[in-house]
């Protein structure tokens, strides 16, 4: 049986050259191991541009190992953090950093509406006593995209330090540490650079990271821990994901080989474009305009015929060979479909052909 195409933002589908790259085993007290751990490392760093103050700690486990880790570490234990908040992983920002226990100030906006500037400023100003702006770059649950070259600025403009959710859009989207101040910008092997999942890394502020001994919480997931052991042994603290990282090597040169992150945003507007053409052109809505839509995932209504059911439109789509996920909003019915991974623009025409004949077959007649 062939694979069926993950139109799923991570774990996504990976080329043949990344699984290939699994093939061999690694001793994780090996030099051999070492010298691909520092050389992936220095390259996430230079993936965006951050390799003059910046640091890279990797760390085992999913996505949000790492954000828990990041929050934890960076912000003093009597620290207070601002979250803008637009879709469900800004709240588990929140959750996170309530199990924390740090001081959290929610700025709530509506799922479609992108950060707020002005709101944050006003914010940040009424409250000197704010520490940190924990911000999520692309808004994985909706697809939004907030304008964080701005907020970096403001942020710094404020004297306050930031802290970036940049899962789905670190190695796509222009990040540029030169420019856009952080304490940290978290991200994941499964996403962007199209390896597998399994790690998470966070390109910390050297002194900020420095300054970080004894906030944690957690020994495991203690940043400044990890890394000053892989400052000393060149090892990772406790068994790394030797092939993950493997993967990652590799995906990282295919990634670099391929033109870096213009290319590989150049491919996702593709994407992200035959998509949201196709299903318009067949009648279905898009949850966000244009001018906020990340070219990562799309939300699109549910269509408001009675025959319609997600769970049958699920396992038809499923069926004819591709994998998408239900909405993740609480009170519009909507599903979405990503625009990473390794595949092309005709991946994702084959798609909404795909889509179209299942909506025949189930009868369904009304999009919107
Ligand atoms: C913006 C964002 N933050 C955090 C996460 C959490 O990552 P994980 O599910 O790998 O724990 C994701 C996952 O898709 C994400 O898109």
């Amino acid at each position: 049986m062939t694979d069926a195409i993950l139109l799923t933002p991570g774990p996504l589908t990976t080329s043949a050259e990344t699984k290939a790259a699994m093939q061999s085993d690694w001793g994780s007290w090996d030099q051999a191991f070492n010298t691909l751990t520092a050389s992936v490392c220095s390259d996430l760093l230079s993936i965006a541009n951050a390799s003059a103050e910046h640091v890279c700690v990797p760390l085992q486990g999913s996505g949000t190992f790492s954000v828990e880790a990041a929050l934890g570490t960076l912000v003093p234990k009597k620290g207070k953090v601002l979250v803008p908040d637009n879709g469900s992983y800004c709240k588990r920002i929140v959750k996170i950093l309530e199990y924390l226990g740090r001081e959290v100030v929610v700025l709530a906006h509506a799922e479609t509406e992108p950060a707020n500037l002005t709101r944050i400023d006003e914010a940040l100003r009424a409250d000197p006593s704010i520490t940190h702006v924990a911000q999520v770059h692309c808004e994985t649950g909706t697809g939004i995209l907030n304008p964080l070259a701005e907020i970096a600025t403001l942020v710094a403009s404020h004297g306050r330090r930031l802290i970036i959710d940049a899962m789905s859009s670190y190695a796509a989207l222009p990040i540029d540490a030169k420019t856009l101040p952080f304490d940290g910008l978290i991200a994941a092997s499964g996403k962007c650079l199209e390896g597998v999942p399994g790690m998470g890394l966070v390109l910390a502020n050297r002194k900020s990271l420095e300054a970080s001994v004894g906030n944690s919480h957690s020994l495991a997931l203690d940043l400044c821990d990890q890394w000053q052991y892989m400052q000393k042994t060149g090892q990772w603290r406790y068994t790394p994901p030797t092939h993950v990282v493997a993967a990652l090597r590799s995906a990282i040169d295919q990634y670099l080989r391929a033109g870096g992150a213009p290319a590989r945003l150049a491919r996702y507007q593709a994407n992200c474009q035959a998509l949201v053409s196709g299903m318009r052109a067949m009648g279905f809505k898009t949850l966000l305009p244009d001018t906020v839509q990340a070219p990562i995932i799309v939300t699109f209504h549910s269509p408001p015929d009675p025959a319609y059911d997600f769970g049958e439109f699920y396992r038809r789509i499923r069926d004819r060979g591709f994998i998408i996920y239900p909405g993740k909003l609480t009170t519009i019915d909507t599903f979405r479909i990503g625009c990473i991974g390794a595949i092309g623009p005709e991946v994702l025409v084959n798609a909404v052909s795909a889509v179209a004949s299942v909506m025949r077959e189930m009868g369904v007649t009304r999009f919107s």
